[in-house]
This record gives structure tokens, sequence and C-alpha cells, in this order.
């Protein structure tokens, strides 16, 4: 069934999004919202993205004009009577979605297919409630829907194939590429992305790491183009909570039991960007950009010399000896990148320098080498996180003065900068490991192939590479080991290698050469 006219119910920023995607794709489309000024206000979010797409020269006034007169905005229901498909975007409570697909029951020809952009709900749940649930899918759009190319396109086990076809098709018309999943929680992406953005929170209010830092850390660290809790003003505080609850109940474990400190900024209406304030204010306050000086702080000169301990090698040897034999590659990296800052450095714990550098993995541990050195109050970590940060990690016995030449040293080294906690994964790989590892569990539930997990984060979250191929590069081995000591620290098994990563290491397999399942 070919579509030509679309209806769109509930002129939010994703109706208005959709709706958009809808006319840019040469579709007649009805916008539908109840109340007169939520209209205007969707209207009004439509023409300001297109008019951004003209003021940055990428539509011509007269397509802007073409796009905007396919849209007819109307209040009633019966304006969708001759729509071929309408996708409901009203907000995520079952009754209000009901109510719209009883209304629908009565207006569309039985024919049309009805689509739903929830995010929190069960689609199923929805089409039961329908006089038609055979026409029912779920059609997930990503924020801001005319950028992420992604649709997840979910079928129920009531919805005619027929329809879940129809909707496919139509997305890949649309300029998407559309992935056919089936109805769990969170579908892939908020699978993936809600215990991430949750942990990211918990960080925050432990006091693990700042906001600024933590946003840093993903975006200089890991290389995504927002970090957390930028990305959570983005998909709105509020839907992430009930994303995240109904991932709760589904399948249970503190991964997915919200941060109280978002459920307390969403319980304030501090939703976001939507609602003017979230973790940063808008539009007074922007995140810090990747590669940004933010996370650097005002610093003394940078010490002259330094002492750099190897944790790898500290153990195995002593005195003398030590000092005289090879580094691990990670120390001697971090002792050429020092050198050719014009810092010299010395493997003498005794040498009287300003600052002892711990070259610290990333499953951390600065305080024991540091203490056995007898230098614990001149020490910190230091880990150079691919594709370009330097995460500095103070002891609790480190000095404000070590830290201060610390701050300085990698200002000099010209790396963009966070602090983190001297705890497994420190801060850019307590984000990634755990989350590499919803994206293992999930291939190894049958619920989504490699290439699936890698199509959705990369279209759908504009990651430049998806967890799987992030995986293969970090090498199955050090997230296995990031993994069990977080596991090991915190006792929660939401750490915990799952078995299909154990598989890939102890049968040196990639992650990519890994099949559907
Ligand atoms: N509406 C329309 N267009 C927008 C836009 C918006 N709100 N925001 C940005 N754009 C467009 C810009 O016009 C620009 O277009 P051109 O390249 O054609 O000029 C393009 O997007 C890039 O914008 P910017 O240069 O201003 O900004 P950027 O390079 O920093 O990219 C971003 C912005 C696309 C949002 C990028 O940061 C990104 O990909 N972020 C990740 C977003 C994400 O993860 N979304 C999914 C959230 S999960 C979800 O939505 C599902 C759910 O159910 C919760």
């Amino acid at each position: 069934m070919e579509v030509r006219e679309v209806g769109v119910v509930g002129l939010g920023t994703m109706g208005a999004g959709i709706a958009e995607v809808f006319a840019r794709g040469g579709l007649s489309v009805t916008a539908v919202e109840a109340d007169r000024d939520a209209l205007a206000r969707g209207m009004s979010i439509l023409g300001s993205s297109l008019g951004r797409a003209v003021s940055r020269g990428k539509l011509t006034e007269d397509e802007h004009a073409q796009i905007l007169g396919r849209v007819r905005p109307g209040s009633a229901m019966t304006s969708l009577s001759g729509a071929d498909l309408v996708i409901e975007v009203v907000p995520e409570q079952l009754a209000v979605k009901r109510q719209v697909l009883a209304e629908l029951d009565q207006v569309l020809r039985p024919t049309a297919i009805v689509a739903t952009n929830t995010s929190s709900l069960s689609v199923t749940t929805i089409a039961a409630g329908s006089a038609y649930p055979g026409r029912l899918v779920g059609m997930h759009f990503f924020n801001p829907a005319p950028v992420m190319r992604l649709v997840e396109v979910v079928s129920t086990v009531l919805t005619e194939p027929a329809a879940g076809q129809a909707v496919t098709a139509l997305a890949r018309r649309l300029g998407k590429t559309p992935v056919q999943v089936t109805d769990r929680a969170g579908f892939v992406a908020n699978a993936l992305l809600l215990p991430y953005l949750n942990h990211a929170v918990r960080l925050l209010e432990t006091g693990y790491a700042t906001r600024d830092d933590i946003d840093l850390a993903v975006t200089a660290g890991i290389g995504l183009p927002m970090g957390p809790l930028a990305l959570l003003d983005l998909i709105g505080l509020d839907t992430s909570l009930a994303v995240l609850q109904v991932l709760q109940r589904e399948f249970g474990g503190t991964r997915y039991t919200p941060a109280p400190l978002l459920r307390r900024l969403a319980d304030a209406g501090r939703t976001g960007r939507k609602s003017g304030s979230g973790f940063y204010d808008y539009p007074a306050q922007s995140p810090p950009a990747a590669g940004s000086p933010a996370g650097q702080r005002a610093e003394p000169p940078p010490p002259g010399t330094v002492t750099l301990i190897d944790p790898a090698t500290a153990g195995a040897r002593t005195g003398a000896a030590e000092r005289a034999g090879p580094h691990s590659e990670r120390a001697a990296e971090l002792a050429s990148l020092v050198a050719v800052a014009g810092i010299s450095v010395t493997r003498n714990p005794v040498h009287p320098t300003d600052l002892v550098i711990v070259a610290v993995g990333p499953q951390g541990g600065v305080l024991g080498p540091a203490t056995a050195a007898g230098r614990a109050a001149d020490a910190v970590g230091l880990h150079v996180a691919a594709p370009g940060l330097a995460e500095i990690v103070p002891t609790p016995l480190t000095s404000a003065r070590a830290l201060a030449h610390a701050g300085a040293l990698v200002a000099r080294l010209g790396l963009p900068a966070v602090r983190s906690a001297d705890r497994p994964g420190l801060l850019a790989g307590a984000l990634l490991y755990p989350h590499l590892r919803d994206a293992v569990a999930m291939i190894g539930d049958g619920y989504a192939t490699a290439s699936d997990v890698d199509t959705v984060m990369t279209l759908g979250c504009g990651y430049p590479r998806g967890p799987v191929r992030m995986l293969a590069e970090a090498g199955v081995e050090r997230a296995a080991e990031v993994l069990a000591a977080m596991h090991a620290g915190y006792g929660d098994p939401a750490f915990a290698p799952p078995p299909l990563l154990i598989e890939y290491v102890r049968g040196g397999l990639s992650p990519l050469a890994h099949g559907a399942r």
C-alpha cells in the first residue's frame, strides 16, 4: 500500500519534527492538535526548524514555502478521514493514547495504518485497546526527528505483516533507515541509551564527577556527539524517567532504577530544553564542546620535573630494578607525552619533584602505588582516554598543590581534562564499558543483531561508531577486565561481564565478526 496522505496527532517537539519529515518527503500532512495554542506552538516549531534550514542554505525560500504548504493544521480528528497513515505523538499516558486511538477508529478507513511514536509504553498494550489492532505499528523517531536518520519499526504479535511492511517502506521513502524490532521495553535504542544516561546522573549526584566533566568525558573521551547530561536535557527528563520506569518494570536491576536526582528534577518541572532548564539552563548556558578547555581550571605553571610511577611494573620489581626495567606501554606513552611537552620525567620516587604521576589504567587504582612510593600527598593518577582526554585522578590523600600541578601539566599537554574519582573505569570508562556491556547482553539475548545495534546507535543517536565497533576497538579483554573490576568494586551484577562477552574473550572472537544471533 502506498502512503500519500498522512496525519500527525500531537504537535509537540517530536510531533512537529515528524510532520516536517513527512512534508519534506513530499507527503500531504494534516497536523492535529485539539488545543489552538498547542497547534500554533507546534506550527511555529515546524516553521522555525524550516527557517533554520533556509538560513543555513539547506533549503531555498521556495522549497520552504512548498514544504509548509503541504502541512494543513487542524483541530478535529475528522480532518484525518482521508489519511492513509496517522501517527500519534501525544503525551505518553496510556489513557490519552487510547482516547486518540478510539477517535481515530471512528474516522479512519479500516485499511489506514495507525502508527505510534511511543517510547515508553508497550505497543502491544496500545494495540490491544484498539478496534483494529492489526494495523497498529510502532514508528519510533529520534530527536531531532528531521536530523536523526533512524526509525525503529515495532511490530507486535497482533500487527499484520502488511502494516509493518508499509511503515518500513514509508520510512525508507522519507530517507530514513528503518530497523525492524519486536515489542520490548525501550526497543533497541532506549534500552541501551537510558541506563547509560541514568548512570551519568548517578555519577553526578554521588559527587563522582562534575556535570561539565561528565559531559566532556563522553564527548572528548568517547567521541559521542553530546554528553549524557546534555542529551537528557534534549530528550526531556520526564520522558527519560518514563522510559527508565518501564525498563525497570520489564527487566529489573539497579541499572534501570531512576537516579533520585533525575526524578527530583523531573518532579520539579526542570525537564530540560523544553522547560528552559534541566542539568543546564537554556538558552543561557551551553554544554562544553569537545576539545574546549572547559574542563581545565586556572592553574599555576606546570612542574619542571615529575616522577612517573608505572603501576603495571611497580609491584613486580623494587628499588633500582624497578627504575631500570622497561615501562608498560601505557606508562611509556605517558612518559613521552610529558617529555614532548618539555617537562622532564624521572622514575625515582625519592627525587624531590613537585608532582608524582601514577600511569593508571582504566581499572583505576592510584592510591596503592602512590602510598607504596611514600608520596601519596604529591601523587595523582593520569590516564589518557582515546580520542583525546586526560583523566586526572586524585586520591583522598592528594594535596591541593599536587592537583593544581597536575592541572597545569595537562594544560601544557593541550588535552581537554576531567577529574575522576579513583574507581574502576575512571570517568569515561565507567560510562562506556557498562554501556557496551548492555549492547553485548542485548545481542546475547537474541533481541537484536550486532549490526542492528550499531545501526540504531549511529543513526538514532549520532554515534560516530556503534557500540559493537567501539567494543572491538577497545578490545574485548580490556572491556571484560574493566567490567570485572567494576563488578568486584561495587558488587552490582549489572556490571558483570555478560556470557557472550566472556565467550568473545575465551574464543578470541571479534564482536564484529559475530553475526545475527
Ligand atoms: N531540529 C531540526 N534540525 C536540527 C535541530 C533541531 N532541533 N538541531 C540541529 N539540527 C540540524 C541543524 O540544522 C544542522 O543541519 P545541517 O547539517 O543540515 O546544517 C544539523 O542538525 C547539525 O546541527 P548543529 O551543527 O547545530 O549541531 P551539532 O553538529 O552539534 O548536531 C545534533 C546537533 C544533531 C543534535 C547532534 O548533537 C547529535 O546527533 N546528538 C545526539 C542526539 C541524539 O542522541 N538523539 C536521540 C535521542 S533518543 C530519542 O530521541 C528517542 C527517545 O525515545 C527518547
